[in-house]
């Protein structure tokens, strides 16, 4: 499963490709406004941190010309953006377009699985459930990524189920179990996964009874 990273903090994105651990990354205009920066400039940053991998930048437009416009001047930024459309009727249309002109759209605000067919209908190169928000309105985000993951193999769609809104480690093991292609999650739930209550005892003994012996490594 690929790895984006869903935040405009420039430096967080850093640790982590340092890391090996991003192979994209993901923005919209509620992280564009948290990181205060201009869109340009900060995504043009990212983009030349990650030469190759996408990175995502969402239109603003209602209208699919508006979309259409707007998609076309984000791509200008750089080669590897990925223009992000919402998934409304309009959206769908300009996915249509900006593929069509072999650029990568990721289709974003998904909430059903017949929203996610429509995207890969029209050609989508990602969609983006949003697990997070499901999950906040009592309903099974998982069970999206999982009804979306059937219908796309049942069909050979190639488009990418990229598992959005994510926020807990537990959203990153099950897209991962259940074959989402990608899961983009802020810096810190990533960072979370390396964590086990067991791995810190069981260091704490280590390190006891290592004293014991008086010996040094170095
Ligand atoms: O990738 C979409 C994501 O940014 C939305 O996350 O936590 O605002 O629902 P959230």
């Amino acid at each position: 499963m690929k790895f984006f990273v869903d935040t405009a903090d420039v430096a967080a994105i850093r640790e982590l490709n340092d890391l090996g651990m991003v192979d994209g990354v993901t923005t919209n205009p509620s992280i564009i406004a948290k990181s205060g920066r201009d869109i340009k400039e900060v995504t043009a940053e990212i983009c030349a941190m990650i030469p190759g991998k996408p990175v995502s930048a969402e239109t603003v437009a209602l209208d699919a010309e508006g979309m259409i416009a707007e998609g076309r001047e984000l791509a200008r930024i750089a080669d590897n953006i990925a223009i992000k459309v919402p998934l409304t009727w309009e959206g769908l249309k300009a996915c249509k377009v900006l593929t069509g002109e072999g650029r990568m759209v990721n289709v974003t605000l998904c909430f059903s699985a017949n929203q996610a067919l429509l995207a890969a209908k029209a050609g989508a190169t990602f969609i983006s459930p949003f697990v997070g928000r499901l999950d906040d309105i009592n309903i099974d985000g998982m069970e999206l990524i999982a009804e979306i993951r059937q219908i796309y193999d049942n069909y050979d769609f190639p488009t990418e189920i990229l598992t959005a809104s994510i926020r807990t480690v537990n959203h990153m093991k099950e897209a991962a179990l259940l074959g989402a292609d990608v899961a983009t999650a802020p810096p810190a739930v990533i960072k979370s996964m390396a964590n086990h209550v067991l791995t810190d005892k069981g260091l704490d003994a280590f390190l006891q009874d290592w004293a014991k012996t008086g010996q040094k490594i170095l």
